[in-house]
């Protein structure tokens, strides 16, 4: 579905990416993980016509692709759910969904939005990822941080993403809503989509991923198969796998200097 060729991109003589090659099928969850300022978003954006590469090339089902603007990915197919949520709080459930996209009825001076048609919907496919909206007139602001996201990929899903790209949806947010977000990213997988998902968070990506591609400070550390890699050994691949290591003896030598500070203390309440 996408293939991406020994792609580059500098921001003047900052390089953010370097040399990354990858796949991603139809019908598969792809894991881009890796820590903070490895160059996830910038490789998406890359990918979703926000920035453009400056060398290497990327082909969407099968063909060569060029895009100018975020807009012109959709039109591929390509939808983004980006890191920075583009959502309005104040406006409704269905505003947001529909956002630059309203249904009309009626032609000529008569044409209008069709807002029944619109909150039906919304609510509907709201209620196929298993939120129930009572009322989508209700503003985006009060839903919790999971229903938010959920909002967003339902939109993508709706006007017929083929591929689906989520930039860490599940940071921050906590187990419950995260959980949330985790299912019907596979269910994206279940209905045909290509879905990349981005994380920094191993024991999200774990689950629902098919394949996982490691980036590190620009560049990539390889793609593997879920049936090839365990957990651990994605953790220890990310920058994060040696520091905690050396965390948890930092911890332990914590641990042990408070028992040892503590037993004199407990002995003489004894
Ligand atoms: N528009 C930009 N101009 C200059 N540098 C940028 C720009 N966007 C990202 N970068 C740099 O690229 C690197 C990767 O950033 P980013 O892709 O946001 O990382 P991640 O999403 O993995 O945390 C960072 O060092 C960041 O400073
Ligand atoms: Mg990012």
């Amino acid at each position: 579905m996408i293939e991406m060729r020994k792609v580059d991109k500098h921001f003047g003589s900052v390089i953010a990416l370097s040399d990354i090659s990858m796949k991603v099928h139809s019908g598969e969850v792809m894991c881009l993980l890796g820590d903070n300022g490895a160059g996830k978003s910038t490789l998406i954006k890359t990918l979703s016509g926000v920035h453009q590469p400056t060398h290497g090339e990327f082909l969407v089902d099968c063909r060569e692709a060029h895009f100018t603007s975020p807009s012109d990915a959709l039109d591929a197919g390509i939808a983004t759910v980006f890191q920075d949520l583009a959502m309005i709080p104040l406006m409704s459930i269905t505003r947001n969904f529909f956002m630059g996209r309203e249904p009309t009825v009626g032609w000529g001076p008569l044409r209008r939005v069709d807002w029944k048609f619109a909150d039906r919907v919304a609510q509907e496919e709201m209620a196929k990822i298993g939120i129930d909206v009572r009322d989508p007139g209700q503003p985006v602001g009060t839903l919790s941080g999971g229903e938010r996201q959920c909002v967003a990929i339902a939109r993508a899903v709706y006007f017929g993403a083929k591929v689906l790209i989520l930039d860490e949806p599940t940071s921050a947010l906590g187990v419950k809503q995260a959980s949330v977000v985790l299912r019907y990213i596979a269910k994206a997988r279940a209905d045909g989509l290509a879905v990349i998902f981005i994380t920094h968070n191993v024991h999200h990506a774990y689950p629902v991923g098919d394949a996982f591609t490691i980036l590190k400070r620009g560049t990539s550390l390889g793609t593997f198969r879920k049936e090839d890699v365990s957990r651990e050994e994605v953790l220890n691949m990310m920058a994060g796998g040696a520091e905690l290591e050396s965390l948890d003896a930092e911890l332990a030598e914590f641990q042990r200097a408070d028992d040892q500070a503590r037993s004199p203390s407990a002995s003489a309440v004894a």
